[in-house]
């Protein structure tokens, strides 16, 4: 079970955002890809979802899956800003991914939220839970759907340092418990590291050599 790219190439007209990046995730491993801004992080994590077209070969498994639709990828994607729905509280938040993946919802949200440390925040409405919360509740959504990849785009950056750094360990611990293959985008090389077991980086579109 591994995702491996091969001369991963997108360009935005004259501009090459992803450089033929090519690259294997084993399954079960925490990649980090370090860049800075403009690096072409997001655009590589988005090809791999399939929300951007790209030249190459993405394949999960030996399979090539560069032209399967994101939602038959079995991967999740989640933000920098978790996007919560804000009329649903905490529960409604999760089960929903369960309900349009057609997964048991009874019991799961609360392993869920227990996997993210929000044990008993069910009938808690998302507005009122503060930016390390939210991103935990849009964490446990995202594992909902049991993806076999889980990709994460910058998700600690809109949380203020201290909050980064505890967030950054229990994002760790997190993933290490729910056993997800990840890649991780990040411009901060300390978060890199206390999450990852890998890090790889990202300049001007291109992998850079270990
Ligand atoms: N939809 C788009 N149209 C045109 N250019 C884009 C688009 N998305 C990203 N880019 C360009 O691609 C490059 C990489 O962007 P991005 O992947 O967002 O970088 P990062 O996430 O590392 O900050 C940048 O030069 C950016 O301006
Ligand atoms: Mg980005």
């Amino acid at each position: 079970m591994t995702l491996s790219l091969h001369d991963v190439t997108v360009r935005f007209g004259a501009v090459t955002a992803v450089d033929a990046v090519s690259l294997e995730v084993p399954t079960g491993e925490v990649l980090a890809l370090l860049g800075a801004s403009g690096s072409g992080k997001s655009t590589l994590l988005r090809a791999i979802a399939g929300l951007e077209p790209c030249t190459g070969e993405i394949r999960w498994d030996g399979a090539s899956v560069t032209r399967v639709p994101p939602h038959r990828r079995g991967f999740a994607l989640m933000f920098q800003d978790g996007q919560l729905f804000p009329h649903l509280d905490v529960a409604g938040n999760v089960g929903y991914a369960l309900r349009v993946t057609g997964r048991r919802e009874e019991g799961r949200v609360a392993e869920l939220l227990d996997l993210v440390g929000l044990a008993g925040f069910e009938r808690r409405r998302v507005t009122e839970l503060s930016g390390g919360e939210q991103q935990r509740v849009a964490l446990a959504r995202s594992l909902a759907a049991d993806p076999r990849l889980l990709l994460l785009d910058e998700p600690l950056s809109s949380l203020d340092r201290a909050l980064r750094e505890r967030l950054a360990g229990e994002l760790r611990d997190i993933l290490t418990a729910a056993g997800t293959t990840a890649i991780l985008v990040t411009h901060d090389p300390d978060e890199a590291t206390v999450i990852a077991d890998r890090v790889v980086h990202l300049d001007r579109g291109r992998l850079l050599d270990p």
